[in-house]
């Protein structure tokens, strides 16, 4: 297996400063060195160089939307380049406005290869905001909405066919906090969610059969992971802690389950904060979790 970590660093799109040193911390976290030891080949491809945070209030129901913009082109990109010659992207955050321009070049490789794609979103928070529905103006609270079509211009077309992707193809898990319009429209597209409320009834194994089924060998599993999705217990250096998140257990076994299927074939690791993190423990749990969708595992599988 061939990966590539791509560097977006940024927090144009979030409501806190400090998701733009994510990716070197989970450099530091020895992202790279801990998946070559699970028989990964790594290329680190550094950072992409986007505009820098302007830090203004929002303009009719956006924050940043021409800056939001131009680093979610970089971002595509990148993304498309690494899937295009083979390689898998890691896209290292960043906010999560990035999924965005990392999916819809996952979307288009994918009508390029005659791919299904199905899209695992970790996160705490729906991320199905428009700039009628948001309370906050951030664009990292609107890249699913976007992807499904419903967004500016300048942000659905950047992958090339509008609308990117099907709210079928999505499957969300540890969802607890959604705005009240939010809500609405998520149950009108009719996205799967897999809400907190359902994995404290149902548990996370039986959240994660049905999320993973009706995938078959021709399925591009993109997983897109919030590092909020987890409780902040663990994962307090996010800009948006949600109380009542997945545990370390519950973590590890969703990801060990997506890695069992062995259709991974592109991931954004996203909203790390170093700035709100303590003593850089956040990324560590995030890297431990991705060597688990990597396929380490305590015993021999299989
Ligand atoms: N729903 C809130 C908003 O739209 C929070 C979004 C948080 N999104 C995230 N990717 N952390 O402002
Ligand atoms: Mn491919
Ligand atoms: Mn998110
Ligand atoms: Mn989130």
């Amino acid at each position: 297996k061939q990966v590539s970590l791509i560097g977006a660093p940024t927090d144009i799109g979030a409501g806190a400063r400090g998701a733009s040193m994510g990716p070197e911390a989970l450099r530091v976290a020895n992202i790279g060195p801990i998946l070559e030891s699970h028989g990964v080949q790594v290329l680190d491809r550094g950072n992409l160089a986007g505009p820098s945070n302007p830090w203004q209030p929002p303009v009719e129901g956006y924050r940043h939307l021409p800056e939001v913009a131009e680093w979610n082109r970089l971002v595509h990109d990148a993304v498309y380049a690494e899937l295009s010659v083979g390689r898998m992207p890691i896209l290292l955050g960043g906010d999560h406005c990035l999924g965005l321009g990392s999916i819809s070049a996952v979307a288009r490789h994918c009508r390029d290869t005659g791919k299904k794609l199905r899209i695992l979103w970790l996160d705490a928070h729906a991320d199905f905001n428009t700039s009628a529905l948001t309370p906050s103006g951030n664009i990292h609270g609107m890249p699913v909405a976007c992807l499904c079509g419903h967004g500016p211009k300048e942000l659905i077309e950047i992958g090339g066919l509008v609308p990117a992707i099907s709210p079928k193809w999505v499957r969300q898990i540890g969802i607890r906090s959604v705005d009240a319009g939010e809500k609405r429209f998520v149950h009108e597209q009719g996205l799967e969610v897999f809400d907190m409320r359902y994995i404290d009834e149902m548990g996370m194994r039986h959240a994660m059969e049905l999320a993973l089924a009706t995938m078959d060998a021709n399925t591009h599993l993109h997983v897109s992971f919030d590092v909020d999705f987890l409780d902040p217990d663990i994962a307090p250096g996010v800009g948006t802690t949600v109380p009542g998140g997945p545990t370390y257990r519950e973590a590890q076994l969703c990801m060990e389950m997506i890695a069992d299927t062995g259709l991974m074939a592109s991931l954004d690791v996203m909203e790390l904060n170093p700035a709100i993190d303590i003593r850089n423990k956040t990324a560590e749990v995030a890297v431990d979790l991705i060597e688990s969708l990597f396929g380490k595992s305590t015993l021999m599988r299989k």
